[in-house]
């Protein structure tokens, strides 16, 4: 197949495009580059890319309208995965038009060539954090979202929404995938295992949120791309019912891809500091605007369609994550 991953200089991009690399399918990956986190590790995923045959790298924004679409048509891809976005929830409390430009023009982008070239299916990221003030755990596709605390959320949503419209007016499959807290190696430095382990490091304190009183549902990355690959093969067919949000008479689909176990926030500390060697000097904090305090996902429907369950647990995903960094900024 000839496929192109959005955001393939990211965490999860590289992660699918290196999967995908080497079993016989043509893949073009674009990015923008931008400076949100270390370009250079962007550069370094990229690097580790390219020495695959089959993989072809474009740097392309999202938003450029005219650029996108002359991507698609020059390309002719058979199915897309779309990762690129603007990422992070406290980023967009002070950078709102970033999300806009790359979340909803560049979602809209995608869409469009999507459209016009007849896609048989795109797969898309969405976020847990669409779930907002939920307070019924597990979060589950088929609950209502209609309370996003930030603007990254609500533009998450949004690219559901706006996935459910094309997928009804042109009939083109989608499927949307909420990630729940994706961790392991080439991961993000702006997430709190990549700073909790650099800071411990080097001996650094930590600034641990509400107290240490969070819950996540942190999904170590081999499962996440394992989950993304095989979605991929599953193609939705129009006809269902529309009684739930997650239905739809519309070729769409909506999955939760988390571990389906929350893990408390202090005792991920101790994993680092168990794979590190080294104490954590915590400094507590309360709760910071945008943030929720946990998340938790319903995994049934993604193990129904795809016959997998999370393979890696916290100790080991941790462990693998800190040889990783040890070895990459060789410390
Ligand atoms: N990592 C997680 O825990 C997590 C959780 C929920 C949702 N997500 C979503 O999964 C997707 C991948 O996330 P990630 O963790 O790999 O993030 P990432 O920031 O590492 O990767 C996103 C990539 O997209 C690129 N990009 C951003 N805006 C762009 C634009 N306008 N044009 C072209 N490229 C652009 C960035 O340069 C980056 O390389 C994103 O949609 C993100 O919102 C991730």
């Amino acid at each position: 197949m000839k496929l192109l991953v959005t955001g393939m200089a990211g965490f999860i991009g590289h992660a699918v495009a290196k999967r995908l690399a080497g079993q016989g399918h043509d893949l073009v990956g674009i990015d923008n580059l931008n400076d949100y986190y270390d370009v250079a590790l962007k550069h370094a995923r990229l690097s580790d890319l390219i020495k695959c045959d089959d993989v072809r790298f474009i740097e392309l924004d999202l938003a450029d309208s005219e650029g996108m679409s002359a991507l698609f048509a020059a390309e002719q891809f058979d199915r897309v995965i779309h990762l690129a976005a603007q990422a992070g929830v406290r980023y967009s409390l002070d950078n709102p038009h970033a999300y806009a430009e790359s979340n909803l023009v560049g979602h809209l982008n995608v869409l469009e060539g999507c459209r016009r070239h007849s896609i048989e299916h795109l797969v898309y990221a969405s976020s847990s954090s669409v779930y907002g003030m939920n307070e019924k755990v597990p979060f589950a596709t088929h609950d209502a979202v209609d309370h996003p605390i930030s603007l990254y959320a609500a533009t998450k949503k949004a690219n559901e929404l706006m996935a459910h419209t094309y997928s009804h007016l042109y009939e083109l499959p989608t499927t949307g995938l909420r990630f729940f807290t994706v961790y392991g190696p080439w991961g993000r430095p702006d997430m709190a295992p990549f700073k909790f382990t650099q800071a411990l490091l080097e001996g650094k304190p930590i600034q641990v949120n509400n107290h240490g009183d969070m819950q996540r549902d942190f999904t170590y990355i081999d499962d996440i791309v394992e989950g993304v690959v095989r979605i991929l093969d599953v193609i939705p067919a129009s006809g269902n019912s529309t009684s739930a949000p997650d239905t739809s008479t519309a070729p769409y689909a909506l999955y939760n891809i988390g571990n389906g176990s929350p893990v408390a926030l202090m005792d991920f500390i101790r994993a680092i500091e168990r794979a590190t060697g080294c104490d954590a000097k915590c400094d507590f904090r309360g709760m910071q605007p945008g943030d929720v305090p946990r998340t938790w996902a319903d995994t049934e429907a993604l193990f129904d369609a795809t016959g997998y369950r999370p393979q890696v647990g916290i100790e080991e995903g941790v462990a693998r994550f800190v040889e990783w960094y040890r070895n990459f900024y060789q410390i």
